[in-house]
């Protein structure tokens, strides 16, 4: 199975190679023209909205395709790519044109592995399907994930399961982030690193809303708790409302005693040009 190829952004779409296929799918922030239109042919796939965020995949190499997944057609329902750290993952496009991962995290996931004290107890809040985490629980370390989405935690099991991992000592919790964590300060729970990739908005199991707005400060402070004395953060955000001098001043003023570095998340394409896909924060 081939490694995962981002090749090409423009006209708000990106086209990547996903093992053994090659969809084109939107990008919003890539409001240039593509750097290379050759690298465009040949496609087996397009995801095209229909309804607000909504839409179906297209099969462009033989439309007699179209059939060949539920969702509409040019790949199948499942199937597999290997990122550049060699760990394997489960692709399974949806119709909201996600894929089951967010490539962006392997761009900095596998150096966790040397931020984060070695083997220290984890805790992922938001995990989705463990694209940032996977390359911890591999390297040995204990991690909590939570996420309200049970299809997600499918996918994350499968995906421990793909790269052989043990499920010992892994915890798995379909929950609404917020009822967890107020139950684990409570509990006086502690971790050696949090790592959160909060969504802009969301909802919990029971319909909870988790509003970036209104709810990052006070899931930080909430953090901070859980916090062992020389614990870390990584906090990764992908909206555009929270610029890194906004994120800076706010982890400085609650974690004072820590060192804190704001970077963006680029994803290089083939092309030359580096995708910008939102900002991470170290806190440690
Ligand atoms: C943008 S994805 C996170 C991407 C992920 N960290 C990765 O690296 O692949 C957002 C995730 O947050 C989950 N979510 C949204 N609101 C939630 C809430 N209130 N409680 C728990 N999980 C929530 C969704 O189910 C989804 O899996």
């Amino acid at each position: 199975m081939s490694k995962y190829r981002l090749l090409d952004c423009g006209n708000g779409q990106k086209v990547e190679i996903l093992g053994d296929y090659k969809v084109i799918r939107p990008c919003p922030q890539a409001i240039w023209k593509p750097f290379n239109p050759k690298l465009w042919e040949d496609a087996d796939s397009l995801f095209e909205r229909t309804t607000g965020e909504k839409g179906t995949w297209k099969a462009l190499k033989n439309p007699d395709n179209q059939k060949r997944n539920k969702l509409g057609g040019g790949t199948p329902e499942n199937w597999e790519v290997k990122s550049d750290s060699g760990i394997t993952w489960r692709i399974r496009p949806n119709d909201f044109g996600n894929i089951g991962v967010f490539t962006e995290h392997w761009q900095y996931a596998p150096s966790l592995v040397n931020f984060f004290d070695k083997k220290g107890k984890i805790l992922n809040l938001f995990c989705y399907t463990g694209s940032n985490n996977i390359d911890l629980v591999k390297a040995g370390y204990k991690v909590t994930v939570v996420d309200s989405s049970s299809v997600a935690l499918d996918d994350y099991t499968h995906n421990l399961g793909l790269n052989r991992l043990s499920r010992d000592g892994q915890r798995l919790i379909l929950e609404d982030v917020h009822k967890f964590i107020v139950r684990e300060v409570r509990r006086k729970a502690q971790y050696d690193g949090i790592i959160c990739d909060a969504p802009s908005f969301g909802r919990g199991t029971k319909g909870e809303v988790f509003n970036i707005e209104e709810d990052l400060i006070k899931l930080l402070e909430a953090c901070k708790e859980l916090l062992s004395p020389k614990g870390k953060v990584v906090l990764t955000l992908h909206s555009p409302r929270f610029t890194p001098r906004i994120l800076e001043t706010v982890c400085a003023q609650l974690f004072p005693k820590k060192k804190v570095e704001v970077s963006e998340i680029l994803n290089p394409c083939e092309s030359g040009v580096k995708l910008p896909s939102g900002f991470l924060v170290k806190i440690g």
